[in-house]
């Protein structure tokens, strides 16, 4: 697809539903060229006709982030095909222990559940800043936005979702570690963190008083901020939150 050189590329993962499509969808109708990354060659052909629906001509990417390994050579084969990504956004995430599901107390959270959890909510995100920030920095900017939650804020810790909790604080701290980085390159690269409040999707539930618009939005502030914006944050509703 032939596109103009100043228009920037966004990766979205899990962008298929919930708030990661609705991330993708504002990113899109900036005209940002957005690559929705996906799970299946299925999810591809489905989400390429959702954003269709939409007037929006995004490129679906399969990208299973459950498999963190395949990760680097998946991103390069992307970059070859597509162009360098500017802005990413880890949004794609799990949530398997808690009511319905495996474990909710560390006494009945099992190693395959962490694992499992940590795979797909840790070093999916890892795996993805490590390939892409060298790039980042070589051209001089770039924007990665890490979707947590404040079920990760060791500030506000409590019981319950252990799996999940440990694995929103990791990414917090891979957020903080990796935006340190990027600052002593001083270059228009950041790094941000941001939580989407309890938001109305298939991991939210449907008594959650936000809408995925309003999920997103903190999100899209965060992937489209100027050069003077901050690096190395936690935000909700665009404000600073503790770690
Ligand atoms: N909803 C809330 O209230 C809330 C609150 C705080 C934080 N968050 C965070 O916000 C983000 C989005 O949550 P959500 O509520 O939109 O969740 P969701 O409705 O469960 O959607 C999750 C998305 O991640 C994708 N995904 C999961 N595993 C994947 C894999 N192995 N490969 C590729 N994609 C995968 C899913 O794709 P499939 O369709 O293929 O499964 C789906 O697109 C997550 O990081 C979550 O932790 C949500």
């Amino acid at each position: 697809m032939a596109r103009a050189l100043d228009r920037k590329t966004a990766l979205v993962t899990g962008a298929n539903r919930g708030i990661g499509f609705e991330i993708a969808r504002q990113l899109a109708a900036r005209g940002i060229f957005l690559l929705a990354g996906v799970r299946s060659e299925a999810k591809a052909h489905a989400a390429k006709a959702a954003f269709g629906k939409l007037g929006l001509d995004i490129e679906p990417v399969v990208l299973d982030v459950a498999d963190a390994k395949s990760i680097p050579n998946v991103l390069r084969d992307i970059e070859g095909r597509h162009g360098p990504i500017d802005i990413a956004v880890n949004n794609a995430a799990i949530m398997i222990d808690g009511p319905g599901g495996f474990s909710s107390t560390i006494r009945e959270l099992t190693d395959d559940t962490f694992r499992r959890t940590w795979e797909t909510n840790v070093f999916a995100p890892m795996a993805i800043i490590r390939t892409l920030l060298p790039g980042m920095i070589d051209r001089g900017y770039g924007r990665i936005v890490n979707v947590s939650s404040r079920a990760g804020q060791l500030s506000g810790m409590s019981a319950g979702f252990p799996a999940y909790r440990v694995s929103k604080s990791a990414l917090n701290a891979l957020t903080a570690i990796a935006a340190a980085e990027a600052d002593a390159a001083k270059k228009d690269v950041k790094i941000n963190a941001c939580s989407p409040g309890w938001v109305r999707t298939d991991m939210g539930g449907p008594d959650a008083p936000r809408s995925p618009e309003q999920g997103a939005e903190t999100a899209v502030w965060l992937a489209t901020l100027p050069s003077s914006g901050p690096n190395g944050g936690f935000f909700e509703d665009k404000k600073v939150l503790s770690w």
